[in-house]
């Protein structure tokens, strides 16, 4: 029976790592870290990702200001938002909830952000950071994934990996970070010919193409780490699950991690150090 990569638990160590600094840091500097994220529209899944990110901050001690601007905000009136919280001396950390409405370049707003604040790691010289090995700020999802692997002593050295999607957020920078830990990367995508054999011969493989249970048992190669970044809805029941099915993905991997309960607290726990780590630089305590 595969270990269950427990990234709940993981998630909650960090959390109460977090919070010590937090309170360390600040009673040493009479204020705490303060993330400001950014809502525009209504959009219900948003809304839920981004109250659990202030209840997140709230329990590790950082200060969370939540801008809700609707849904037909201008553009030029996000970036100005922006260009006030980057400015606020007591802001270190900026995350503009994704997907914007679709009159709003993201693109643009992502680049608006000061990448010293940028607690997502998407602003265009983070990415540059990540691909150049210069000091920038990690995404929180492949950031989360590569923790995982290593607080079950999984060493991606010499190891065939496998990446299943492309994404900005995730399949690209995971690809990156695994290969700068000495794995051997493939990366697949929507026009790779035959995915069911690339990901047979992955020893780690990383599902994060978005799409309910796309990857089954007999496409896991014995003894594999499967590591399911999907988060979905089962067109069927409507309860959430990952990108691999993981009843039929147990039975053959060594490691594997569930839906809900593997990589998704691990994101959450990564922004709440994101913003701990923009917090010190800033302060000159890192
Ligand atoms: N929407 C879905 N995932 C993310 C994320 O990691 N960051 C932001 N800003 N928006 C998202």
């Amino acid at each position: 029976m595969a270990t269950i990569l427990d990234g709940k638990a993981l998630a909650s160590e960090i959390r109460g790592d977090v919070a010590l600094k937090v309170s360390e840091l600040s009673q040493k500097y009479g204020r705490a870290p303060h993330l400001a994220v950014i809502l525009v529209g209504e959009d219900p899944a948003s809304q839920v990702y981004v109250r659990n990110k202030a209840i997140a901050c709230e329990k590790a001690g950082i200060r969370n200001t939540t801008v809700n601007m609707p849904e037909s905000t201008p553009e030029a009136e996000l970036l100005a938002e922006i260009g006030r919280l980057n400015k606020a001396d007591d802001v270190d950390g900026i995350l503009v909830q994704l997907p914007l409405p679709g009159h709003i370049c993201e693109d643009k707003v992502i680049e608006a952000i000061d990448k010293e604040k940028d607690v997502d790691g998407f602003h265009p010289l983070n990415v540059a950071g990540l691909w150049q090995k210069t000091p920038h700020i990690e995404p929180c999802t492949p950031m989360g994934v590569m923790m995982l692997l290593d607080a079950y002593n999984i060493d991606p050295k010499g190891k065939r990996a496998v990446v299943v999607g492309r994404s900005k957020i995730v399949g690209l920078p995971v690809a990156k970070m695994l290969l700068d830990r000495n794995a051997t990367v493939t990366l697949c995508h929507t026009r790779t010919v035959n995915l069911a054999d690339e990901v047979r011969r992955a020893e780690i493989l990383i599902a994060a193409a978005g799409r309910p249970r796309m990857i089954t048992g007999d496409m896991i190669a014995p003894g594999a780490v499967v590591i399911d970044v999907g988060i979905n809805r089962d067109p069927q029941t409507g309860k959430l699950c990952g990108d691999v099915d993981f009843d039929t993905a147990a039975e053959k991997a060594s490691a594997i991690t569930p839906v809900p309960g593997g990589v998704g607290p691990m994101t959450i726990a990564c922004l709440l150090l994101n913003t701990l780590r923009c917090f010190q630089r800033r302060l000159g305590d890192l």
